[in-house]
Formats: C-alpha cells, sequence, structure tokens
C-alpha cells in the first residue's frame, strides 16, 4: 500500500506559490518533448530521466510536444513556472537557470509518481507551479585541499549541488595540508598532501568549470592567507617570518609576501576566467610569528598601525584591492576581530551570529555560513564521530537556519544568501555525499524557499518520498 500525494507537493525546495487542481496527466501520454533552443543543455538530462522512468519520450515540435519548456518573457534569474493539466505539461523561464530547476521539479514529480503509483499507472496531478528564489547565492563550500576529491567526484557533487538550486561552488583549493591547483608560479607545491594526495592540473580546472557553467553554478575559488599556509611554506620559506621554522603564516612585513601573492592570485584568475569572486582567505591566522617578526614589527611602524591584527587587515585590504583592480569581487571569511574592508569586499560569516549586524554597518555585503547552523562536516548525529569544535548538527537544526535571525530589518539589504560548508579534516572522499546527503533537502529550502513556505514535517515527509523514489541514486550517479 502506498499513500498518494498530489505530485506538486513533493518538490524540494518548496516553491513560492502552487494552485492545485483536479486535473490528471497520465505518464503514457508523455510521448514529445520540446525544449527552446537556448536551454538545448538540458537535453541529455531530460534525456537520462525518461530513460530511466522507461518513459518513452522523444523530441518534437513544440506543436506536437506534451512537455513544452519555452523560453519566457521575464529574464529574472532562476525564476521559472509550470502547468500540468490533462492535456501536457507546459513550462516557462526567462534563462537557462530557471530552465534547469523547472526539469529538476519535474523529475523529482516523476520520480514520485512512479514510486507512488507504479509506472503502469503513473500520472501527473494538475497544477500551477510559480517559483523565485528567496537570495540569488545559494552556495555550498567544499574543502579539497584537507582531503582532496578526483574530478569525477567534483562533478558528481555539482550534479547533486545543481539538483538542490545551489548556484555557488565555493572551492577551498588550499590549506596547511595541501595545495590543489597545479601552478607555475608555484612548481614546488605538488599533489602531495598531509591526508590525502593529488592536485587539479589546468586541464581538469576547465573541464570542472565548464561542467559547473552548464549546470548554472559560479565557482568562487579560494587561496587561503595570510594563516593556512603551511603546505606551501614549507616548500617557499622565503615567505614565513622564520624561514627555519616556517609555520602557517605569512610574513605580513616582507615586501615580496604580496608581490608573490598577487602572482599566484593573478594565476588563479586566470584558471578561472568565469569567475566573478575570488575568495582570499582571512580566517584563523595566528599573531604569534608576527610579534616576534622585525619585519612585522617595522611594517607595523612604518604603517602607524597599532597591532597585529590591523597590520594583518591593512596587507588583507592590499590583497582585497588587487583583486578589485582586476574587475573580479574579492571575498574574505570574516575575523570577528575589528576588521574593515572597502564596501566592495563580501564578508562570509561564520563565527558569530552578531557578526552580520556590524557588518551592515560598514556597508559590505555578506554570506551567512555561520559554523552552528551550516557546517556540514559537523556529525548529523552522535553515532558519528566527532571533533572537540563540532556541534551536532541535525537536519532540523540545518532547517531552521535564517540568515536574517532576528535582525531583518538591519541586515537584509546586506545579506547575499547563504552558504553551507563542507571541510574535510575527517572526510575522506568516499564519505563526501554522506555528508552531504540528507541534509541538502533542508539547506536546499534554507537557501531558495520563503520562510513562510518552511514545514519541517512537511520537508521529512517529501525528502523520505524522494529518497524512496530512488531519487538520490539517481542524482549521486552520472
Ligand atoms: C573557518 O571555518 N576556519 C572559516
Ligand atoms: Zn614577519
Amino acid at each position: 500500500m502506498t499513500m498518494r500525494t498530489h505530485s506538486a507537493s513533493v518538490i524540494v525546495p518548496v516553491p513560492s506559490n502552487i494552485r492545485l487542481t483536479n486535473e490528471k496527466f497520465p505518464l503514457d501520454h508523455l510521448r514529445h518533448w520540446y525544449l527552446d533552443p537556448d536551454f538545448a543543455v538540458l537535453a541529455p538530462d531530460l534525456e537520462r530521466l525518461f530513460r530511466t522512468l522507461d518513459i518513452s519520450c522523444t523530441p518534437s515540435a513544440e506543436n506536437e510536444a506534451d512537455f513544452i519548456l519555452r523560453m519566457g518573457s521575464d529574464p529574472v534569474p532562476d525564476v521559472w513556472r509550470m502547468t500540468v493539466s490533462s492535456s501536457g505539461i507546459t513550462a516557462e523561464a526567462g534563462e537557462r537557470g530557471g530552465a534547469r530547476y523547472a526539469v529538476d521539479a519535474l523529475t523529482q514529480m516523476l520520480f514520485a509518481s512512479v514510486l507512488t503509483a507504479g509506472r503502469a499507472s503513473a500520472l501527473l496531478d494538475g497544477a500551477e507551479i510559480q517559483d523565485a528564489p528567496r537570495f540569488s547565492w545559494r552556495g555550498f563550500h567544499l574543502d579539497s585541499a584537507r582531503h582532496f576529491q578526483d574530478t569525477a567526484t567534483i562533478k558528481r557533487v555539482l550534479r547533486v549541488l545543481a539538483h538542490f538550486r545551489i548556484n555557488v561552488f565555493h572551492w577551498h583549493l588550499t590549506d596547511n595540508q595541501g595545495w590543489r591547483f597545479a601552478g607555475k608560479t608555484v612548481p614546488l607545491l605538488d599533489g602531495e598532501g598531509t591526508w590525502s594526495c593529488g592536485q587539479y592540473t589546468p586541464d581538469d580546472l576547465r573541464e570542472i568549470a565548464g561542467y559547473a557553467r552548464d549546470l548554472g553554478i559560479r565557482i568562487v575559488p579560494e587561496v587561503d592567507v595570510p594563516g593556512h599556509s603551511a603546505r606551501l611554506l614549507a616548500k617557499y620559506p622565503q615567505f614565513a617570518c622564520d624561514p627555519a621554522a616556517p609555520g602557517s603564516e605569512w610574513c605580513l612585513g616582507n615586501p615580496d609576501s604580496l608581490e608573490f601573492l598577487k602572482r599566484i592570485l593573478s594565476e588563479l584568475m586566470d584558471l578561472f576566467p568565469d569567475s566573478p569572486v575570488i575568495h582570499i582567505g582571512g580566517d584563523e591566522a595566528e599573531t604569534d610569528h608576527w610579534e616576534k617578526c622585525p619585519m612585522c614589527q617595522a611594517a607595523m611602524r612604518e604603517r602607524n598601525l597599532h597591532s597585529m591584527r590591523e597590520l594583518e587587515n591593512d596587507f588583507m585590504v592590499r590583497l582585497s584591492r588587487f583583486v578589485a583592480e582586476r574587475g573580479r569581487s574579492p571575498m574574505i571569511w570574516g575575523t570577528c576581530s575589528g576588521q574593515v574592508y572597502p564596501p566592495d569586499t563580501i564578508i562570509q560569516v561564520w563565527l558569530d551570529i552578531r557578526e552580520p549586524l556590524k557588518i551592515a554597518a560598514h556597508g559590505n555585503k555578506m554570506v551567512y555560513s555561520v559554523h552552528n547552523s551550516l557546517y556540514f562536516d559537523y556529525p548529523a548525529n552522535l553515532s558519528e564521530s566527532w571533533e572537540p569544535w563540532m556541534f551536532e548538527l541535525s537536519e532540523r537544526g540545518v532547517y531552521m537556519t535564517d540568515p536574517y535571525i532576528i535582525w531583518p530589518e538591519k541586515v537584509k539589504d546586506f545579506m547575499l544568501g547563504t552558504e553551507a560548508c563542507l571541510w574535510t579534516e575527517a572526510v575522506q572522499q568516499h564519505r563526501v555525499m554522506s555528508k552531504i546527503f540528507p541534509r541538502i533537502f533542508a539547506y536546499s529550502e534554507c537557501a531558495w524557499s520563503q520562510p513562510e513556505r518552511k514545514s519541517y514535517a512537511d520537508l521529512v515527509r517529501r525528502r523520505e518520498l524522494l529518497e524512496a523514489s530512488g531519487l538520490t541514486d539517481y542524482l549521486k550517479g552520472l
């Protein structure tokens, strides 16, 4: 026995508006599909969908099609609408993002319908659906530095993310334990790593960037400085305060540091020509090396600065100016240590729920990633192992996240959106998907849906149905 549910009431993330009707469209009537030529990139997805569910549906002219995805007149990014009636399915989007989301919603409805009615009697219920995102920045961050993931795994992750309407892939490419892009500026940094080995060649990066582009995902590549740099400084100790014991922090007083970093960032920007935002790290640098370093002390005095945190801020502002002068937007982790950046710098809030108030007062745009709500490396339940710095991050906890918290009027004009972060100190490649699922369902709704449309009990119902339908396995496959 299987519970029937209205087919439009399975979609994750929940759409802005659904009007249910009593019409029915049997899947056996789904014989022909038509895509606007601008949406041709979606043809392989439709073919795979119909093949998987044993629906014999082939391309045709628009006037013969039962599923039509046409170009709408409204070019607002990611917006889509769909009508299911007894004569077929008609969807509309003004650009590719929305078109993809319409296909993804159809995918979920078809999987659920085949599960609940069986392939032979499967049908879609009538509905008029209108949908638009709450946030333009719906991010997911993956740490490929601590544990490396190969190109095939990154592509699988991107495909899953796109299905859940994530449109920003923040890629943490360097850290103490590994340097993951092969560059001419840093030839001594190969794929060697503390916990795993591997490196992306320029060809790998191009392939992944092209794949992401087709999925409507922007990549935000990150080189994390001035801390988190032990791997680089072990090979290039001349940029550390003490070359005999280089540690993790760049020397801020050595003028060559900034010049060398600019060369690294130039190369990164060349490797990611489509990336409008470049992340330069900025988190968790320790001040001890700088306190003891004559060059750092001299730089602080010369620049009339009063602390090592001010010197760090000055260094990172210079680096952010370099990124901005090259036409990209700089992004940085918030430090909660009083640092201030020009308003064109995007700040990623991760430490403190109150930080958005301060950032809004300085006029910076921000992305919300507060760790105890959105760090996907934290255990989903306590059967998993955890590290001392972690909190439990259940599906419920993710679902409750709202980046406006209790200050909507103060922060809303500055909040670009959300980003879930998967750090990989303890996550090897083979566990990446198990950390993404099932919380990605809940996260998708935080990033996309209007708060008044959310209901946790209903999310669980939809997630369980879609998991049982085989959708999750379908998404994990390529
Ligand atoms: C961070 O978690 N260190 C940004
Ligand atoms: Zn120094």
